[in-house]
């Protein structure tokens, strides 16, 4: 099936710091980023360059902040809670309301997306599909969440949310983990290793004739990052088969 299906999200701010507890509008404008990233709408889709132009994709997904709670009540999609934790880590204290944390909505309905600082210079994390319920989502800190508000350069165009709501539909980093690694995706030329910051094209390793450095599951600034492939297409749409991984509207 190529229609397009609909993903609500949760969003559960966790805030030591007034600025932590990013606004409303902040926590919107990293929804219009993923609905441009994964319908090929984002305003940097010309930059893609012409040896990769063929292959930028329009996935079909789009992104909605929950009306409705677990139970029937009305929601802005958006849960909120004080804490005196300064850093969350990444051993998922954030998703246990026991650990000061809060429990994921129905992760087969909704989109879970945690916003905290999570330290140690980490943008944000994700879980893969098919791992524990309990811990299923994306992790985000708030300064590297959306594109108005509370921000940190370069990392402030909402391209983290974008690249870990893609590891949560199955894409691994564009370079395998690994020196010329493999990211089970065929039109993604295999490449060295990660890139950061904003590099020259073309820039070939690995006997490709360019790294796809643009990709949003590489490493680069958020201002040099502005496609998937087809291949990572298929890769995140075939978890939306009858009883796939992943559930849409
Ligand atoms: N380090 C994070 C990860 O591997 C996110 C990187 C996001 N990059 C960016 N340009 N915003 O999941
Ligand atoms: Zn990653
Ligand atoms: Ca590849």
């Amino acid at each position: 099936v190529d229609e397009v299906a609909t993903i609500n999200v949760v969003v559960h701010v966790l805030y030591r710091t007034t600025q932590e507890n990013i606004s409303d509008a902040q926590i919107q404008s990293q929804i219009d980023v993923l609905n441009e990233d994964f319908r090929k709408l984002n305003a940097d889709a010309g930059n893609v360059p012409s040896m990769f132009a063929g292959l930028a994709s329009d996935v079909k997904l789009q992104f909605k902040l929950a009306t409705i709670t677990p139970t029937g009540a009305p929601t802005n999609g958006i849960t909120r809670k004080s804490s005196t934790k300064t850093s969350w880590g990444t051993n998922d204290a954030m998703k246990k309301a026991s650990a000061g944390g809060t429990d994921p909505w129905d992760t087969k309905r909704y989109l879970n997306i945690w916003v905290c600082n999570i330290g140690g210079g980490i943008l944000g994390y994700a879980q893969f599909p098919g791992g524990s319920a309990a811990t299923d989502g994306v992790v985000v800190g708030p300064q590297y969440f959306g594109r108005v508000g509370y921000l940190s350069a370069p990392f402030d165009k909402g391209r983290t949310a974008t690249h870990e709501v893609g590891h949560y539909l199955n894409l691994r980093h564009i370079w395998g983990d690994a020196s010329c690694g493999n990211d089970y995706v065929a039109d993604t030329p295999t490449q060295q290793t990660s890139n950061g910051g904003c590099p020259t094209f073309p820039k070939p390793t690995c006997n490709n004739s360019s790294d796809m450095f643009m990709n949003y599951m590489d490493y680069t600034n958020d201002a040099c990052m502005n496609m998937f492939s087809v291949g990572q297409k298929d890769r995140m749409r075939a978890l939306f088969v009858a009883g796939g991984v992943r559930e849409a509207l």
